[in-house]
């Protein structure tokens, strides 16, 4: 369906947890977040509900994401139960042991966070020392044919003197490599991230020209050829280069609420409607109604409206 602003929404972000079993400074606060209850978390079943519905409305791509939605008990079941294009966005750390059976379940592909080759730096952004397990994961991923695309956030004096070598270690394993504007939701103050016309200038000649909408490349990031490789890099620019009039997506967090934006909290509660017992016509027109009011853009620089959920308990 359109939204009031005659967006084409066909995609929707589909947070399954707010659990993670990594602490990543920019994307928790370091007290912590208040976890959901277990009872407070859509189960499969509903979310096949609610899924179906929006199929209805036109989603045609669903991206599991989290918290971290490896960390989800029979998440690879629930890829099977889902009725469109079914994706996800990981940190990686438990691909190894799902891959394969990730892709049996009809997985087509995975958003690998990657922001750092040196095991110190890894222990120091997310608090664990896992890094190896994400490069088997990584790896475990694409020997199941599963797409793959890392997704690195460079940050001033913690990984910005590794962004060429996270470009050549992309095409060395033959990957797309995207890098993204740090944004200010939930993430640790004292972290500055580097705008992407600074990390254009810096890679030079390792970018070659823009590649345009391939069918494999909807969605936010802008990507350029990778010089002398098949490798392509992406910058997913919100704070330098709003791209939110051809935004195509809507959220689902891990307790039923559709969220119509990142930035904001408008949207409507589709635990509370589904488990009330509103039938199919009801949820059905309380969603068309709110991706009516989806908002025009976000606006990082001001605080008005904005959700006080923390990415974590997004999904990005
Ligand atoms: P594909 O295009 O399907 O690969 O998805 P994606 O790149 O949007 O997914 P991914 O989960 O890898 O997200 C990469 C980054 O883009 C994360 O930091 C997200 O928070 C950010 N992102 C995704 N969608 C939006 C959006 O609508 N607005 C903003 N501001 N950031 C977004
Ligand atoms: N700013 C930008 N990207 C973020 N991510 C998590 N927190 C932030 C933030 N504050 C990214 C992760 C992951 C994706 C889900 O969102 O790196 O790749
Ligand atoms: Fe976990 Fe991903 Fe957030 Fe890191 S960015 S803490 S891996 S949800």
């Amino acid at each position: 369906m359109t939204d009031g602003k005659g967006r084409k929404i066909e995609y929707l972000r589909l947070s399954v947890t707010d659990k993670c079993n990594l602490r990543c400074r920019y994307c928790m606060p370091e007290e912590g977040i208040r976890h959901l209850e277990h009872k407070d978390v859509l189960s499969f079943e509903e979310l096949q509900t609610l899924t179906g519905i929006l199929k209805e409305l036109g989603i045609r791509k669903i991206r599991l994401t989290g918290g971290e939605p490896l960390v989800r008990k029979g998440v690879v079941s629930l890829v099977s139960m889902l009725p469109c294009d079914v994706y996800m966005t990981t940190n990686g750390c438990r691909l190894s042991e799902h891959a394969k059976a990730l892709r049996e379940a009809g997985l087509l592909g995975v958003n690998i966070s990657l922001d750092t080759l040196d095991r110190d730096t890894f222990m120091k952004l997310t608090g664990r020392d896992e890094l190896g397990l994400v490069l088997k994961g990584i790896d475990a991923a694409k020997e199941a044919g599963l797409s793959v695309k890392l997704n690195c956030v460079p940050i001033k004096g913690v990984n910005e003197s590794e962004i060429e070598a996270l470009c050549a270690f992309a095409e060395r394993i033959s990957v797309d490599i995207r890098f993204i504007e740090l944004m200010p939701i939930g993430c640790m103050h004292e972290l500055t991230g580097i705008p992407t016309d600074v990390i254009i200038g810096r890679l030079g000649p390792v970018i070659a020209e823009p590649v345009g909408n391939a069918p494999d490349l909807t969605g936010p990031a802008q990507y350029y050829r990778m010089n002398g490789s098949e490798s392509r890099i992406g910058f997913i620019s919100p704070m330098s280069h709003r791209f939110c009039d051809a935004c195509n997506r809507i959220r689902l967090t891990a307790d039923g609420y559709l969220k119509t934006c990142l930035q904001y909290a408008s949207g409507v509660d589709l635990r509370r409607l589904l488990r009330n017992g509103a039938d199919h016509t009801t949820i059905r027109s309380a969603i068309e109604s709110a991706i009516k009011d989806k908002p025009a853009a976000h606006d990082f620089g001001s605080d008005t409206g904005s959700d006080t959920r923390r990415m974590v308990q997004i999904g990005g």
